[in-house]
Parts: C-alpha cells; sequence; structure tokens
C-alpha cells in the first residue's frame, strides 16, 4: 500500500544520503557494535553534556536496513535528553515486536522501519545502532 511505499522511500534515502555519517569531534564515546548474524558493524561515537545528545554519527558497512536504521537513529536522538534516547530505543524494539507506538517523543523517521517487524531475521540489522547507543549512553554515565 502507499505507506509501505513511503516507507520504503524513506528508508532508501537514509540509505543513500545516510545523515551523521562519520566522527564526531571531541566525542564522549565511541562504540564498536557488530551483527553477530552477518558479521557487519558499526562505530558510534557520541558527544554527550548535561545529560543531552549532543552528536551522534556512525561509520561502518552493513545492509541497507542497518545503515538506514543507523542514520534514523543518530538523527532521532541528537539533541535529546539521554532517557528520552533510551525511552525511544524501547519504543524501537517494540515497534520490532509488531506494537503500535504511543509516545509524545519526536520519533523522526524511525517509523519507516515499522515493517522490519514482519522479518524476524532483519530484526538485529535494524536493532544494531540502537543497542550502540544504548551501551554508549550507559558507558559515558
Ligand atoms: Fe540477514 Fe541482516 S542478518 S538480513
Ligand atoms: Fe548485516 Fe543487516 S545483513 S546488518
Amino acid at each position: 500500500n502507499n505507506l509501505d511505499t513511503l516507507y520504503r522511500q524513506v528508508i532508501m534515502d537514509h540509505y543513500k544520503n545516510p545523515r551523521n555519517r562519520g566522527v564526531v569531534e571531541g566525542e564522549s564515546v565511541s562504540v564498536d557494535m557488530n551483527n553477530p548474524t552477518c558479521g557487519d558493524r558499526i562505530r558510534l561515537q557520541l558527544k554527550v553534556e548535561d545529560d543531552i545528545v549532543k552528536d551522534a554519527k556512525f561509520e561502518g558497512e552493513g545492509c541497507s536496513i542497518s545503515m538506514s536504521s543507523a542514520s534514523m537513529m543518530t538523527q532521532a536522538v541528537k539533541g535529546k535528553k539521554i532517557e528520552d534516547a533510551l525511552e525511544m530505543s524501547q519504543l524501537f524494539s517494540d515497534m520490532m515486536l509488531g506494537k503500535e507506538l504511543k509516545t509524545d517523543l519526536d520519533l523522526g523517521d524511525i517509523e519507516a522501519l515499522q515493517g522490519v517487524s514482519k522479518f524476524p531475521a532483519r530484526i538485529k540489522c535494524a536493532t544494531l545502532a540502537w543497542k550502540a547507543m544504548e551501551r554508549g549512553v550507559k558507558e559515558e554515565n
């Protein structure tokens, strides 16, 4: 349907024109994480100050789902309080279980990946960047 088509376009746009690709200058934390099912890796760097994610950038290679998710994630958490970023990660996990999202947080484009819940083998691709973000802010604290 039309929503699926729109979501597919959003995913491909993030894949082809990734937001926040690169390294953060003066980063507070750098996390390397891989998807054990395929070996793809990302490195996520965060700058956290006053409990706020001031900057987030990623590097690495992976499938379109993992790379677009990393792009969407960095866009979504930038400028957010740590607790809100962690809540978004929980919401993303819920979405991967096929749950409907109810929140006042600005989720950016991350809902475009909700269709991944129908493909269990790809859920780890979609959650890779979020797991890295969670580990990063926990290390930082
Ligand atoms: Fe198979 Fe990601 S691990 S599609
Ligand atoms: Fe490796 Fe998707 S196939 S992260």
